[in-house]
């Protein structure tokens, strides 16, 4: 069992294969963070205690004021609130009586064996043949009450920990949940830096790294959605920790909502970590025995360095997450008509597009926005989930049976969460959007947002688009989602559960997935959110891919997928070859360097098929070839980032490389033009030192080389060549 239980010390050990997590109950009850690293041996770990410390002004429990015990100063797994922790505590709550505190005490604990799963929201979970457990560890208010249990799933063999946490109101009356984290991480040292992703719309997950000192690094959404301007999922690492060296952490929410990341040294330079739900707009009533229960988080430790810790991740979010059979199977590789015709279009040109889009080597044409309602641009036609036969010039049928027999699945565009006001459903539900009575709501896109914390809402909607899905042959689905909230008021709740409305939204919005996703097995749902607003492991739990970004322009893509890819598998990246000059860019490309950035994700293509010469065509066919042929090493095997485009600013390297460390792919890209000749060397990782490896250099010559001398020379490159261009080295064992 990974996990074990002391009574003598009342000590927690977790185990991984490469990683320990101890905590124990202390002599008044709390329990305590002891230690989260590397894998401690088998002998007595009597030594890790947290002690009792205090400082001046330091509040001691009441029955211990003699002593040293301070909440404000000892490392705590699950914070108490108002009774001496001054620090960004788990809970905040609002008590029958009025007053504002928590002080969880150890009640019980359970082991079992297995992952556990949460109610309503997306987890983790582990498949049959590998090995995962789960601790329950339950705190209670002895005045109040007021319960929580706090869950600990433990993937042995991957080295993640998982955590959860339910609240439960065991007391009387009611009381008003204010707060509540799903992660507290007390680490009793300075010294860390805090690497988050951070960005705008057409520009998401660029990468910044602060040093976490004793003002908060703090980074959240209170938009409804994660959003573009911030992720949730961090890495807090050693200050010289790098690629290969150093300790870190990566921290991934589960959550498709506000959320809110803090990380602070304390005045004693220790730091605390907090991960969960954002505090601000949130409210929510428990009645007696009512429970609540904050979403997953994903955590896992490496001792050497960001590409060990992103392997971690990437291996939970390819294999313990998403039930989709396009989890195992080939995804597609797809054209998708959005940049080139946006809402003008005939279903005549789609058809045209499509047929065309076979000669690029592609297997999915997607239909997206504008086929449906009045739609012939932002202002009408959303929410009228029903096809426009004059624009299209028929039934949905008849284009997806032309799409069929010119060889393509067809995929189609939704924004289900959505309403324009020049719409039917409009028109007959007005009061089916959020707004607060009295104010005009805010528009975004010439949008509003249907209230999905209703019952009504939802069937409706799972109504519309499954019986758009179930009466044609649809293989894909798109699914937007194209502004935030504002005005998050429901009309069928009363005053005192508004503050539950942007909960109950992401809540609605799970169950809209588990009614459309989850009843279509066999079809490819790619998750996106004007580009990636909605870019996160409760989104990964549904579908497999996400599109990453409207910004198609290759060498921006190589810094979004760069700071994607610390968290999320390459695999889950939506990418495209898009036309040039770009759209949102105006810069050029070659197609080589726009198809070796695309292969860095699910590649597919954004381009008028229907205006490229032959040429052209016969091109990319040859690049979709060689995504084939390097599928596999790119979907399941190790991404390294061979360099940091925000410090190296002449080249981006990367690289794929096959777990069984029999082949790999290096796509590098200079980013300016250079007047001299200039090699660099591009040095693998992830080869078998003793094995020999052949690969084709840049002037055609063919070499075979050691693992051991290849990641430690590496192959020249020349950035004597024009801005923007791209090489890709195949290392194969020989
Ligand atoms: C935003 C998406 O990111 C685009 O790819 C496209 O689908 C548009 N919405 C359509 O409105």
């Amino acid at each position: 069992m990974s996990i074990q239980f002391f009574p003598e010390t009342k000590t927690f050990r977790l185990d991984t294969k490469e990683t320990s997590y101890i905590m124990s109950v202390s002599r008044q009850g709390h329990l305590l963070h002891l230690y989260y690293g590397g894998k401690l041996g088998d002998d007595d770990i009597s030594v890790l205690t947290a002690g009792e410390i205090r400082t001046g002004f330091s509040p001691l429990p009441y029955e211990y004021a003699d002593g040293r015990y301070s909440l404000d100063c000892m490392p705590q797994e699950f914070s108490t609130d108002g009774v001496g922790d001054f620090r960004y505590t788990s809970i905040s709550v609002v008590n029958s009586d009025g007053s504002y505190a928590f002080d969880g005490k150890y009640v019980k604990h359970r082991i079992y064996s297995g992952k556990y799963s949460l109610d309503c929201l997306p987890s983790l979970f582990s498949n049959p043949d590998e090995k995962a457990d789960t601790l329950e560890v339950e705190l209670a208010d002895k005045a109040t009450g007021v319960r929580v249990t706090l869950l600990y799933g433990v993937f042995e063999d991957k080295d993640v920990i998982t955590r959860a946490v339910i609240v439960k109101n065991g007391g009387n009356d009611k009381i008003k949940l204010r707060r509540i984290m799903s992660c507290n991480l007390d680490f009793r040292r300075v010294g860390f830096d805090f690497i988050h992703f951070y960005g705008h719309a057409y520009l998401e997950r660029l990468t910044e790294r602060e040093h976490v000192t004793h003002a908060a690094c703090e980074i959240g959404s209170v938009k409804g959605t994660p959003g573009h301007e911030h992720n949730p999922s961090v890495v807090l690492c050693d200050r010289n920790a790098n690629e290969e060296y150093g300790e870190c952490y990566g921290a991934a929410l589960l959550y498709t909502g506000n959320f809110i990341c803090n990380a602070k040294v304390d005045q004693l330079n220790q730091t605390r970590f907090v991960m969960g739900i954002h505090p601000e707009k949130f409210e929510f009533v428990l009645n007696a025995d009512d429970t609540f229960t904050a979403p997953e988080v994903v955590l896992t430790y490496s001792d050497s360095g960001f590409a060990k810790m992103t392997h971690h991740l990437h291996d939970v979010f390819r294999e313990n997450a998403c039930r989709s059979k396009y989890m195992k199977q080939r995804r597609p590789v797809l054209v998708n008509n959005w940049e080139a015709t946006r809402f003008s279009f005939t279903g005549e040109k789609i058809v045209s597009i499509a047929r065309e889009g076979k000669k690029l080597g592609a297997d999915l044409f997607v239909l997206d926005d504008g086929w449906f309602g009045a739609r012939n641009d932002e202002h009408a036609g959303l929410g009228d989930w029903t096809v426009n036969r004059e624009k299209m010039g028929g039934d949905l049928s008849d284009i997806i049976k032309q799409v069929n027999d010119a060889g393509l699945m067809f995929g189609l565009w939704f924004e289900p969460e959505m309403i324009n006001e020049d719409s039917d459903l409009y028109r007959a539900h007005p009061d089916w959007v959020l707004k607060i009575p009295g104010r005009q709501p805010a528009i975004c896109r010439n949008q509003l947002v249907l209230d999905i914390t209703r019952q009504d809402v939802q069937d409706y909607i799972i109504k519309a688009v499954n019986n758009i899905l179930d009466n044609n042959h649809i293989e894909y689905v798109k699914w937007d989602f194209n502004r935030y909230l504002t005005d998050t008021y429901s009309a069928l709740c009363d005053n005192e559960h508004q503050g539950e409305i942007f909960h109950r939204f992401v809540l609605g919005f799970y169950k809209l997935l588990d009614g459309i996703i989850l009843t279509h097995p066999d079809i490819l749902f790619e998750g996106c959110s004007g580009g990636g607003s909605r870019f996160d492991g409760g989104m990964l739990c549904y579908q497999p891919q996400i599109w990453c970004s409207d910004d198609t322009d290759a060498v921006w893509r190589t810094k979004i997928q760069y700071g994607t890819s610390f968290a999320y598998p390459v695999s889950s990246m939506g990418a495209h070859v898009s036309a040039c000059p770009n759209k949102k860019t105006q810069r050029t490309v070659s197609f080589k360097t726009r198809a070796a950035v695309a292969m860095s994700g699910t590649f597919g293509y954004e381009l008028d098929t229907t205006r490229m010469t032959d040429a052209e065509k016969a091109e990319c066919a040859e690049y979709t070839k060689l995504f084939r042929k390097y599928y596999d090493i790119i979907t399941y095997g190790d991404y390294y980032r061979l360099t940091n485009p925000f410090e190296n600013t002449r080249y981006v390297a990367w690289e794929h490389a096959a777990k069984d460390k029999s082949e790999c792919l290096i796509t590098a890209v200079t980013m300016d033009a250079y007047t001299q000749h200039h090699i660099m060397y591009l040095k693998p990782r992830g080869l078998d030192e003793n094995a020999m490896y052949e690969t084709e250099l840049a002037d055609g010559k063919v070499i075979i080389m050691s693992g051991k001398t290849l990641m430690k020379v590496g192959l020249p490159f020349d950035l004597f060549v024009s801005q923007y261009e791209s090489r890709q080295f195949y290392i194969k064992k020989v």
